[in-house]
C-alpha cells in the first residue's frame, strides 16, 4: 500500500512519518517511534493496555488510525512525567505499590491521568467507572486503588493551594 506523509505530535514533539493510511496509532507509536510503553493486550478493544491520551482524552490506540490523529496532541506513558519529575500518579503508584505488570500498568495510568485532568476530585465510584475500560487479568486492584486515592489527594491539595 502506498505510504502517506503525516505529522504526528507525540509527547510534545512533532514527528514527520511515512505510514500506510491504514496504520494503527499503536503500531506507529511502537514500531516507528519506539515508544513501547503502550501495549497490545487483546484483539478486540477490551483490555485498555494500549490507552494513550489524544488531546487529553483516553483513547485505545489499537483501534485508532494514526493518520486521524494529525493535528492532535498524543501523550503516551513515556510523556506523563512533568518537567522531568514524576507526575502525581506515577509517584503514588511507586509509594503505594500500585504498579501491576508492564502490560496493564501503562494503560491504567493513562486512564487515571485523563480522569484526573477532567475531574481532579473523583469519587470512588467515578474512579471505578473510569477504570472499567482497563483490565488486569491476573491480580487484585486494591493497591492500585490506594495509589489512585493518594494521587487524588495530591491533586486536591494542589487545587486548594492554587486558590
Ligand atoms: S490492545 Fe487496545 S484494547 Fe486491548
Ligand atoms: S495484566 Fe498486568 S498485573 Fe494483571
Amino acid at each position: 500500500m502506498k505510504k502517506e506523509l503525516i505529522e504526528l505530535r507525540v509527547n510534545g514533539r512533532a514527528h514527520e512519518l511515512a505510514i500506510e493510511p491504514s496504520a494503527l496509532l499503536l503500531d506507529v507509536l511502537r514500531q516507528e517511534l519506539q515508544l513501547t510503553g503502550s501495549k497490545r493486550g487483546c484483539d478486540d478493544s477490551s483490555c485498555g493496555a494500549c490507552t494513550v491520551l489524544v488531546d487529553g482524552v483516553a483513547m485505545m490506540s489499537c483501534t485508532l488510525l494514526a493518520a486521524s490523529c494529525e493535528g492532535q496532541e498524543i501523550t503516551t506513558v513515556e510523556g506523563v512525567s512533568e518537567h522531568g519529575a514524576l507526575a502525581a500518579i506515577q509517584k503514588a503508584y511507586g509509594d503505594w505499590g500500585g504498579a501491576q505488570c508492564g502490560f496493564c500498568t501503562p494503560g491504567f495510568m493513562m486512564t487515571v491521568k485523563s480522569l484526573l485532568a477532567e475531574n481532579p476530585d473523583p469519587s470512588e465510584g467515578e474512579v471505578r467507572a473510569a477504570l472499567s475500560s482497563n483490565l488486569c487479568r491476573c491480580t487484585g486492584y486494591s493497591q492500585m486503588y490506594d495509589a489512585i486515592r493518594s494521587a487524588v489527594e495530591v491533586e486536591r491539595k494542589g487545587l486548594a493551594a492554587a486558590k
